[in-house]
């Protein structure tokens, strides 16, 4: 069971537990589920809205596996990764620090989410 832990200046830091390997358990389901405010509008990878950055808590760790192609053009609008660091990333194999809360599945490792 993965420990996901949301951080933000304006409230106190929440850890919850998520199912794993569910693959229908978006990081922002978790959020709402568990009354954490994290902003969203489309809930569809679309506005940009639910922006968090995500670091992985567990040694073995990786970040909940590759961008999802909607999530690649709202970081590169919103001007978090390049075309080149994306392309770094899927050739190394790397996870990134931004995601969108909305269409980031939770993997089975512990992460911490600042949003
Ligand atoms: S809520 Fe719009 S991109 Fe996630």
């Amino acid at each position: 069971m993965p420990n996901v832990t949301f951080s933000n200046p304006s409230y106190k830091d929440k850890t919850v537990y998520a199912v794993a390997g569910s693959h229908v358990e978006t990081v922002l389901k978790i959020a709402r589920e568990n009354k954490i405010p994290i902003n969203f509008s489309c809930q569809d990878g679309e506005c940009g809205t639910c922006l968090i950055k995500v670091s992985s808590l567990d040694a073995k760790g990786r970040m909940g596996g590759p961008l999802t192609e909607k999530e690649k053009t709202v970081l590169r609008n919103l001007g978090k990764l390049t075309a080149e660091e994306i392309e770094t990333m899927e050739l190394d194999d790397l996870p990134s620090p931004w995601r969108l809360a909305c269409q980031m599945i939770v993997r089975d490792e512990d992460i911490l989410v600042e949003y």
